[in-house]
């Protein structure tokens, strides 16, 4: 079979080459796999899932098999969704692993992003992929916020209501945009079949698509690899695509669906029967969204109920945490590569092999200072909770989180920068032959004199 189409494509020599490239081997390089894997699962589980789930959200009455929500008027996406929770074999074994797959989905694609940004593997010629990966981080995101709104139950439904406001408080375009996407003032007819239509057909395709051309640049580009014995700038040293990579991936891709299903299996996670169905006048609290919108709606509690008049348009106060702040952190994100090349005055210098954190304490501080906002958002999305646990007043733990917003985040820079230092300091050794010469050990594991510092 395999002359057969040799014969035809000339498929030995590519293949060839291609089951022999060489990947470099690294703990830290199989974050972008967990990610990809996550995805398969994702996408296996929700086949499963949208063959039950029914996208509508006209009123229906609850007549299945949970006693507390007979004879309650809920939506027939609601209802659906009980039903694969009590009635459908299987039914509930696949939601919660899906949506395990989500959250642990987007925390791999973070970690990833993170391993990327403090090796510096953005650098030269690898831009293409970062900007590539922002986009993939984006679609990441928008696929768990309208995933997460599909079962139409009251936490989601509150969720979706403050998306809508945001959206509303854009200014000039706000309201003519929120009636175009939900098809009207919230709650809609509409907004739960359009939420359908994004989280299974246009963002998966344009997921799949992102990861697939991901992967092809990575595979032109090459792997970079840490320093070390023996690799240089203009080689790659690792183990070959076949057998190594691919066994290696199979054996993470088995892991990784395990671990996701006795996750699934285990712990419970969104229970929407005790939810209950979305009714727009009803509300409570706490009510938290998904981890990787915590921080958005960290940011809209923390921000202050002002409104801001500019050239006499009034800009409600959402629009600021809710739309301004997040879309200059993503910009500043997305263009790093170019603004440290520039910072740094690269030129057209490549870089394939890695830094360590400690090689550049400006980028290194610079990126805890950038997780740490987001890790004080996050928690400030759970003030309510934090006031409950810790007995005080939310208001006084709210602008506790203002402060900490601020101070932890810079601590956080002076503290990295320092540890870095030491670490490059740590470095060196006095070798007592004349006190002026110091040795350094490098990367390639040799040693090589350089001045003390100052
Ligand atoms: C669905 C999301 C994503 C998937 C499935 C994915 C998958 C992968 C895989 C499998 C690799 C090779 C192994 C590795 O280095 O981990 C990789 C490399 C890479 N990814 Fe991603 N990735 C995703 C998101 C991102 C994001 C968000 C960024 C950055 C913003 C990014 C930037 C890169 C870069 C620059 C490389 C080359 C790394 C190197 O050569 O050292 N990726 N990706």
């Amino acid at each position: 079979m395999l002359g057969w189409i040799d014969d035809r494509l000339g498929a030995a020599s590519w293949a060839r080459t291609g089951l022999r490239k060489i990947f470099p081997d690294h703990w830290s390089f199989l974050l972008g796999e967990v990610a990809l894997f996550c995805l398969v699962v994702l996408v296996l589980t929700g086949v499963f899932l949208t063959l039950f789930y029914v996208p509508d959200a006209t009123a229906i009455t609850y007549n299945g098999s949970f006693a507390p929500l007979q004879g309650q008027q809920v939506s027939a996406a609601f209802d659906s969704v009980m039903r694969l929770s009590f009635e459908v074999k299987a039914g509930l074994v696949m939601r919660q692993i899906h949506h395990w797959a989500a959250l642990v989905f987007v925390a791999a694609i973070v970690v990833h992003l993170l391993r990327i940004f403090f090796t510096g593997a953005f650098r030269r010629p690898r831009e293409i992929n970062w900007l590539i990966g922002i986009g993939l981080l984006l679609l990441a995101l928008a696929m768990g916020l309208t995933g997460y709104s599909l079962p139409d139950d009251l936490l989601s439904g509150t969720g979706l209501r403050i998306v809508y406001s945001v959206v509303l408080s854009i200014p000039f375009i706000g309201p003519y945009l929120a009636f175009l996407v939900f098809g009207g003032e919230f709650p809609t007819a509409q907004i739960i079949s359009r939420l359908f239509v994004f989280h299974v057909m246009l963002l998966p395709a344009l997921l799949l698509g992102g990861v697939g051309i991901h992967l092809a640049v990575l595979w032109i580009q090459k792997h970079s690899q840490y320093p070390g014995p023996g690799r240089t700038e203009h080689n790659v040293v690792g183990k070959p695509f076949w057998p190594s990579q691919v066994l290696k991936s199979t054996g993470l891709m088995i892991l990784t669906a395990a671990v996701l299903s006795l996750m699934g299996g285990l712990i419970q996670i969104n229970p929407v029967w005790t939810y209950g169905p979305f009714i727009p006048t009803t509300v409570s609290a706490p009510a938290q969204p998904d981890w990787y919108v915590g921080w958005l709606d960290g940011a809209l509690r923390l921000f202050p109920p002002i409104e801001v008049t500019l050239l006499g348009i009034t800009i409600p106060s959402p629009f600021i945490p809710g739309v301004l702040l997040p879309g200059i952190a993503f910009t500043v994100m997305t263009l790093w590569p170019f603004i440290e090349a520039r910072l740094m005055h690269e030129g057209t210098r490549e870089h394939n092999l890695l830094d360590r954190p400690r090689d550049n304490p400006l980028r290194t501080g610079i990126g805890v200072a950038a997780l740490l906002v987001f890790v004080m958002l996050t928690l400030a999305a759970g003030n309510d909770v934090v006031a409950l646990v810790f007995n005080v007043p939310v208001e006084t733990m709210t602008n506790m989180m203002r402060i900490a917003v601020f101070v932890v985040p810079a601590v956080g820079f002076g503290v990295a920068w320092r540890i870095c230092e030491e670490l490059r300091r740590g470095e060196l050794h006095p070798l007592g032959r004349d006190p002026g010469v110091m040795l350094r050990r490098t990367p390639e594991g040799g040693f090589e004199e350089v001045e003390p510092p100052d």
